[in-house]
């Protein structure tokens, strides 16, 4: 490495310099505010719901300030609510405690339940860090001051989600499959979307993955891919490439362009780290066919 002994560094050496040090430490160097807008911003997509939309895209402004309606269906019509640092609006007044006891318990500082289709059962298995590292970059946005109509649940909602989650860790990152997974489960969500729910909204665990479940709005109706390792309905015969591609830009294999919810304009930026290991889990997963 000559970097050093350069006397001088042009912009294009400098630019080099500055591509090297974020892939060097692209791992964990970060802070918990970067790390936290990465998680926030990128592959939790948490303004895939938060974020209020108009026909170009999300608001102007609006970034995390709620009062985009999630679902409108027979059990709940589900707003979204203000997630931005405002006091009156927003949760500009909850600790940080409270903030973190929102996402991965579901549980407000009232004492009401978050609902549905927040997905709070796979939050519950947030790590610690990157719950931290969530709450603080939600700190730091711009506060949006925007009321959020308040959701209508025609179905009970649980007193909770569990009992309280004590503390949590993340699998090591070397363990790539069990890393995708925490990736695809608490971080990411994928598997709420992409595994059949059975009757009372419970997954399906026998078939993770395996898709199935309809999303309808402005685009029609989308049916959740089928991610698992079957050759013929699955992803078992896509390249790696071709499976990034998708997720990244929302291009399935045969160049059919794929439509909302999924994230794709958000997954755009995951780390190459990240998307391997999101990519060696479904690799994983067992195939099912439809
Ligand atoms: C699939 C859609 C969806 C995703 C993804 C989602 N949320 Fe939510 N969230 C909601 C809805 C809907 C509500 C309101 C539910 C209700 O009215 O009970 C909510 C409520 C909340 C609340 C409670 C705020 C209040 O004032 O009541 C917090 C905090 C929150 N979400 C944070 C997050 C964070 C952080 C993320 C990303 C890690 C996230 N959410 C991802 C749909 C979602
Ligand atoms: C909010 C729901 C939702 C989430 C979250 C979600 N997806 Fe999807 N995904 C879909 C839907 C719906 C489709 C099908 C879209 C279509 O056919 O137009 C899809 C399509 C795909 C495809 C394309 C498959 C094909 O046959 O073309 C891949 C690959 C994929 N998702 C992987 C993922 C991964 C990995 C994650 C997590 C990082 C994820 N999805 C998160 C809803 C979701």
């Amino acid at each position: 490495m000559t970097f050093g002994a350069r006397r001088r560094v042009g912009r294009g050496g400098l630019a080099c310099a500055i591509v090297l040090a974020a892939t060097l430490g692209a791992a964990r160097a970060e802070t918990p505010l970067e790390r936290g807008r990465y998680l926030v911003e990128t592959i939790a997509a948490c303004g895939n719901c938060h974020t209020p939309k108009g026909p170009d895209g999300p608001l102007p402004g609006k970034a995390l300030a709620g009062d985009w309606v999630v679902e409108d269906i027979p059990p709940f019509r589900a707003v979204a609510s203000n997630i931005t640092p405002d006091h009156a609006t927003g949760i500009g007044g909850w600790t940080d405690a409270q903030i973190a006891r929102a996402i991965r318990e579901g549980i407000r500082p009232n004492g009401s339940v978050i609902g549905p289709p927040m997905p709070i059962g796979l939050y519950r298995g947030l790590a610690d860090d990157d719950l931290a590292a969530m709450v603080a970059y939600l700190r730091s946005v711009p506060p949006v001051s925007n009321v959020a109509e308040k959701s209508t649940y025609r179905i009970p909602l649980p007193p909770a989600y569990g009992p309280p989650v004590g503390q949590v860790a993340a699998p090591p990152m070397a363990d790539t499959v069990a890393y995708g997974a925490y990736l695809a489960g608490p971080v990411a969500h994928c598997v709420e979307c992409h595994t059949p729910m059975l009757e009372g909204g419970r997954r399906d665990m026998t078939r993770l993955g395996a898709g199935g479940q309809a999303f309808a709005g402005p685009w029609g109706s989308a049916v959740a891919a089928n991610l698992t390792s079957s050759r013929t309905s699955g992803l078992g015969a896509w390249s790696d490439a071709e499976i990034e591609r998708a997720i990244r830009t929302g291009v399935s294999r045969d160049g059919r362009r794929l439509h909302p919810p999924m994230a794709f304009a958000q997954y755009r930026d995951i780390s190459a780290a990240d998307m391997t290991a999101l990519i060696g889990f479904l690799r994983s997963l067992p195939a099912i066919e439809h």
